[in-house]
């Protein structure tokens, strides 16, 4: 059980006893080290629901409270909050189990569930872009922390692989066939943008384009030996950016929209027989009451176009569809831009009425906002193209390089370029993890590449100065007892104990941000224990007990950041 639902469960026996077995106790950490560490606030809701007085009633609940061992004071305070100091045996005990424990202490969560995360997703036959960093790596923070509490996890890359323009690439592939292909598709980017020149210009070009649509949609070999060299070499590119990234994904994890070409037929089908399709103007389309257009009609979703052609809901019909009967999913999440919050919406209301995911599996659309530029607009390069991703990292490794040279002048070339690709890479990943995802954020180089503050450089060098404690102590016991007296080591046990919390809550919630605070929070505390405790200088048991609380703070930041995806460093 971990803290606050071992907390959660004496206070709602408690008050259940008092005569309240419905009420929520409404556990929160303390804002106020006068608070204690917890506080329960949902007396006041309790008491008004049973018509009494709440301090009565808070004092009912405290006297059949069972917290021996656990805290070693509680107290009403204000007009009915409960404070819970915790014992510092208990929390000593709770650093030593930690440290004696393979995973941290951290449990599986119950009921384990098996959750697909949908994240990345690019349109390939083009290179990844700054578009793609935010999914990238808010999926893969979540995928990695779902895994760590015990679900069973799949990384699915649903990347777009199929639709017209891949009729106009072969179109131009053919066209310039004499060149070799290999050679052709080396800039990507490039050999869209003149594959598109064509289209544009040329009417001709553009009905063979359409022709190579309809064959690819027909299976027709020949052309799909020609899309599959795009689909081969666009995957290439991904792979070098998410090796780069450190985001786990891999080839094996990429379903594209071309994997559910033969389910569309079956959609349609099975729509149709639900009774939910109707034809409009020659296409088939689902109108759906839940959501209103400007004439406050029931708004149409075009399921099937009128050349026979299906559309990006289709797609994902047929994924939502395949994702619960063939892999039997709990859960699904997919971290896709805010701007498709509608989309996902609709197709959600869909597949629960034709039947495509039973009530039981949780849908979920993990929506973010958009990364700026430093002029409030969205991120572009100078002359206003949109920003390869790979670029982008480049600089960042760069841009730390310069500063890890200033910073570390005695380090060699190769010991700082290791260096600079943590950090860099890092700070771009932690600048992004550490907000809100639903807001934009502006970019900005040298907030993320601080070394005070809210930061991946900030937080690595914590992990470095922890790690360097170690080099310094010589031999020592690491099965020391612990032993809780200052209040620095108070604090910063009870924010330790914390870290199973934290990352249920983070996959409850799908917000890594979360993660980042209190990871921040935890390089703060260890920060003001280092200055208020000495560690090297103590001696005896206390000094093997705080080394064991370093040796905790170390290991709770190097997992917390690897599951943010974020290296850390032994020396930087
Ligand atoms: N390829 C899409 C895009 O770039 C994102 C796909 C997200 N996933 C999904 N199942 N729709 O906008």
């Amino acid at each position: 059980m971990t803290l606050s639902q071992l907390l959660n469960q004496r206070l709602s026996a408690a008050l259940a006893a008092a005569g309240c077995p419905d009420a929520s106790p409404i556990l929160q950490t303390a804002s106020r080290a006068e608070f204690g560490d917890y506080q329960a606030n949902g007396i006041m809701a309790a008491a008004k629901a049973k018509k009494t007085n709440p301090r009565a009633l808070a004092e009912q609940v405290i006297a059949q409270l069972d917290l021996a061992g656990i805290a070693s004071k509680i107290e009403i305070a204000g007009p009915g909050f409960i404070n819970i100091h915790l014992d510092p045996a208990f929390l000593a005990g709770k650093v030593s189990a930690a440290l004696a424990s393979p995973s941290l202490g951290i449990e599986p969560q119950s009921p384990r569930q098996k959750v697909i995360v949908d994240y990345s997703s690019p349109n390939l036959a083009k290179e990844m872009h700054v578009g793609h960093l935010r999914s990238s790596i808010i999926g893969d923070a979540l995928v990695r922390v779902l895994a760590a509490i015990g679900h069973d996890t799949i990384r699915c890359n649903h990347v777009g692989d199929w639709g017209t323009q891949f009729g106009m690439l072969t179109a131009y592939l053919v066209e310039s066939e004499n060149q070799d292909a290999g050679l052709a598709l080396n800039d990507l980017e490039d050999f869209y943008r003149k594959a598109k020149i064509r289209f544009d210009e040329d009417a001709a070009f553009a009905d063979r384009a359409r022709d190579y649509v309809v064959r690819l949609q027909s299976g027709d070999a020949e052309v799909l030996a020609l899309w599959k060299q795009f689909v081969d070499v666009s995957l290439t590119h991904c792979e070098a950016v998410y090796r780069k990234l450190g985001v786990s994904l891999t080839r094996a994890d990429a379903r594209g929209e071309s994997a559910y070409n033969a389910d569309l037929p079956v959609i349609v089908r099975e729509l149709r027989e639900k009774g939910l399709l109707a034809e409009d103007d020659g296409a088939q389309v689902v109108f759906l009451e839940e959501f209103r257009n400007q004439d406050g009609d029931p708004m149409g979703v075009i399921i099937q176009k009128k050349d026979g052609g299906y559309l990006y809901t289709t797609t994902d019909l047929g994924a939502v569809r395949y994702r619960c009967r063939e892999l039997g999913v709990d859960r699904v999440l997919y971290v896709v831009d805010a701007r498709q919050s509608q989309h996902f919406q609709q197709v959600f209301t869909l597949c629960r009425k034709a039947g495509f995911a039973p009530e039981n599996v949780q849908l979920q659309h993990i929506g973010f906002g958009t990364m700026m530029g430093e002029d409030g607009k969205p991120f572009k390069t100078r002359s206003g193209g949109t920003v390869k991703l790979i670029e982008l990292l480049d600089e960042a490794e760069e841009r730390a390089f310069q500063l890890v040279s200033e910073k570390n002048p005695d380090l060699d070339d190769d010991a700082r370029r290791r260096v600079a690709l943590a950090v860099g890479i890092g700070a771009v990943k932690y600048a992004d993890l550490s907000k809100n995802r639903n807001s934009d954020y502006i970019f900005n180089w040298d907030q993320m590449l601080a070394f005070e503050g809210n930061t991946a450089p900030y937080l690595q060098y914590a992990y470095t100065r922890v790690a360097s404690l170690f080099r310094k102590a010589g031999e020592h016991d690491a099965n020391a007892p612990v032993q809780i007296d200052a209040a620095e080591e108070k604090a910063l046990a009870v924010a330790l104990a914390q870290f199973n919390d934290v990352l249920y809550h983070v996959a409850d919630e799908g917000y890594p941000h979360f993660l980042c605070q209190y990871l921040y929070q935890v390089s703060t505390l260890f920060m003001r224990f280092y200055e208020a405790c000495p560690v090297l200088k103590s001696e005896g048991a206390v000094r093997a007990s705080r080394l064991q609380l370093a040796r905790l703070t170390a290991a709770t930041l190097k997992t917390g950041l690897d599951l943010l995806g974020i290296e850390v460093l032994e020396a930087m």
